[in-house]
């Protein structure tokens, strides 16, 4: 019943804020989880995109975390938990922070710029629009975003304001470099991707190949290599990772 009538009044804002997909590889990078589910975008338990935005990063997050939970990216220098920087949505707020081994510690005093640009939750389908500064500002716990780490992805419910424990509702994605895409104009979510590869002048950055390197006069909705490596490397390496199974 409850259900029946959220169904009901998430049909009027469905189209509001979703993550565009037929955008991923061209003007942003996505990653999806669990392994495979890109090719039904809206059986992935929980999309990332990223791309950067002058000296910030933009990450939009879509999936089916519980109500009211929680869904984060997690920058990892390994393969396992514990010296992460995180950022999350949650409700209609966001939290930066940081993985001491696999408790998390919230970093909201950080000078680093974290802002929650988009929220929606409709139809059990939450979508959030996170705005990074790229830089830690020399806050340990809040890692330069301007190298490859290893993305984990998670969704799960909140306790009292924090991330609770997120099950097997975790996914290790490959090592991407999130800087690998950029844009000149201003990224809108909500508008298609521009079809083939129109040149934009020069003042976009993008870092080809998985560099990290300082941002050279680039394309701004073409295709990048290193990026779209990433994307397509998934579907490998998510077989050799496939550590963690879905539980719901
Ligand atoms: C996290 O790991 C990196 C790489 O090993 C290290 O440089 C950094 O100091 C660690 N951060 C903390 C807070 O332990
Ligand atoms: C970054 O995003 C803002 C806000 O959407 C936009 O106004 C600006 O043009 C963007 N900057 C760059 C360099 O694309």
């Amino acid at each position: 019943m409850l259900l029946s009538l959220a169904v009901m009044s998430a049909v009027a804002q469905i189209s509001l804020a979703q993550l565009d997909t037929t955008s991923c590889g061209k003007s942003k990078g996505c990653l999806f989880a669990p392994q495979g589910c890109n090719s039904n975008p809206s059986s992935c338990q929980i999309t990332m995109s990223y791309v950067m935005n002058g000296t910030d990063m933009v990450f939009e997050l879509q999936g089916k975390p519980p109500s009211g939970g929680y869904m984060a990216i997690g920058f990892s220098y390994d393969m396992t938990m514990g010296n992460d920087s995180v950022s999350l949505c949650y409700q209609d707020n966001e939290l930066l922070g940081y993985n001491e081994g696999k408790t998390f510690v919230s970093q909201a005093t950080a000078t680093t710029r974290h802002m929650l640009e988009a929220f929606t939750a409709t139809n059990g389908e939450t979508y959030c629009r996170i705005r990074r500064g790229i830089s830690g500002n020399g806050n340990p716990m809040v890692f330069n975003l301007d190298m490859p780490y290893t993305i984990f992805l998670a969704h799960g419910p909140m306790n009292n304001g924090a991330p609770g424990y997120h099950q097997m509702n975790k996914w290790m994605l490959p090592q991407t470099a999130v800087t690998a895409y950029s844009v000149a104009g201003g990224f809108n979510p909500s508008t298609t991707a521009m079809p083939g590869s129109s040149m934009a002048p020069g003042g976009a950055s993008s870092a080809p190949g998985g560099a990290t390197t300082a941002p050279t006069p680039v394309m701004t909705t073409t295709k990048k290599n290193g990026a779209d490596a990433a994307v397509s490397l998934f579907g490998c390496a998510a077989v050799a990772l496939a550590v963690f199974s879905l539980t719901r």
